[in-house]
């Protein structure tokens, strides 16, 4: 797939990327979708030999994209779907596997221990790169190593303990996750899946899920709710172009239709400022932003 002369990855293709992000914004890039870990590490190496950018794209449902779209190759993982089954609820997954796959083809193996995983769109890499989770626990609890893809091509298992997860955060960051190996406890399944369907139903009261959104757009300050506080300052309902502050949940910005980047963007501009206004708090933004914008990706 990828030649070694120096040429452009031969399967590489110039796409939106609104399509490809739950919030349905983002403008072009050139895209690559390795289907093997040696795939990948060529691409890799590809990128370092030709001083190219890249970043990594999993279900991009943490993502805000910016209307240019972004420069470099975007590594799509969606070939990386393999999944595994070890002895004693060892479970290993390829980073581009949907999480909802790996709970399902678990749980009908009697393993569980993935309530963190309930209720958004991820891709295995993904979920692993932002320890996402929430009040039912966090996925780098259930991890016991990962393989990446280091700059330069070079590939390293770490263990979990190397992965350095917290809230919302890791040291993925900077390496590609190619494969991710779990641990999970047996469990009884009827009372798993009773378990897992209370927890959608309780998120699809609170998250206005049926819309296209980046989830929470901010990460919660300590001690409080970035949701409550956006609802606090009266921001809920506010309006730039197609982009608008959930009625449902003060954290989620939903597309209502053709909206563009810049339209999030400047919500995201008005609400920070709201927020600040009224509780004195400067919130930091969850969602990863590509491209171009005039708000701090990371304070
Ligand atoms: P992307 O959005 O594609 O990427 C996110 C980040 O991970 C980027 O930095 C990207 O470069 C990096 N990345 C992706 N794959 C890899 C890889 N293989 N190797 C290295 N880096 C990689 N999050 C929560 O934590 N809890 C929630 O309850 C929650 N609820 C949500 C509800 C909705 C409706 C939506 C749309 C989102 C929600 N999110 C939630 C946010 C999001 O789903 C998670 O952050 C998720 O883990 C992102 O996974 P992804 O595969 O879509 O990653
Ligand atoms: N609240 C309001 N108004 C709102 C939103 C929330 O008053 O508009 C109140 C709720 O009533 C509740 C409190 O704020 O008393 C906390 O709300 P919630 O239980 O919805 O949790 P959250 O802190 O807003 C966090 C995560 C979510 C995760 C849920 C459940 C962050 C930024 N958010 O939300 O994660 O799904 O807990 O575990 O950590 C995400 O990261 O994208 C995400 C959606």
């Amino acid at each position: 797939m990828i030649s070694r002369t120096g040429c452009a990855p031969s399967t590489t293709r110039s796409l939106l990327l609104s399509p490809l992000t739950t919030l349905r914004v983002g403008g072009p890039a050139d895209i690559c979708a390795p289907r093997t870990v040696e795939e990948l590490k060529l691409l890799v190496e590809w990128c370092a030999e030709t001083a190219t950018p890249w970043r990594v794209l999993g279900r991009g449902s943490n993502l805000l994209v910016c209307d240019d779209g972004v420069p470099g190759i975007v590594i799509q993982t969606r070939g990386l779907d393999g999944l595994a089954f070890g002895e004693d609820g060892e479970v290993t997954a390829g980073a581009g596997l949907r999480t909802s796959v790996l709970l399902g083809r678990t749980r009908e193996r009697g393993l569980g221990g993935l309530e963190c995983l309930v209720g958004y769109p991820a891709t295995v890499g993904g979920a692993a790169r932002m320890n996402a989770g929430g009040k039912w626990g966090s996925t780098g609890q259930r991890i016991e190593r990962v393989r990446v893809v280091g700059p330069g091509g070079i590939v390293r298992d770490l263990a979990a303990d190397e992965c350095r997860f917290a809230y919302r955060s890791s040291a993925l960051a900077g390496f590609v996750v190619a494969e991710v190996v779990f641990r999970l406890p047996r469990v009884d399944e009827r009372e798993y899946r009773a378990r897992i369907d209370a927890i959608h139903r309780e998120k699809a009261a609170a998250q206005p899920l049926s819309e296209p959104s980046a989830g929470c757009v901010f990460k919660n300050p300590k001690g409080a709710s970035a949701g409550m506080l956006v609802d606090d300052a009266g921001l809920k309902g506010l309006r730039v172009g197609g982009a608008e502050v959930s009625t449902v949940h003060g954290n989620f910005i939903v597309n209502k239709g053709g909206a563009m980047a810049s339209d999030v963007h400047e919500l995201i501009d008005r609400v920070r400022e709201g927020v600040e206004r009224r509780a004195g708090v400067l919130l930091e933004l969850e969602v990863e932003v590509w491209g171009e914008t005039s708000v701090p990706a990371r304070p």
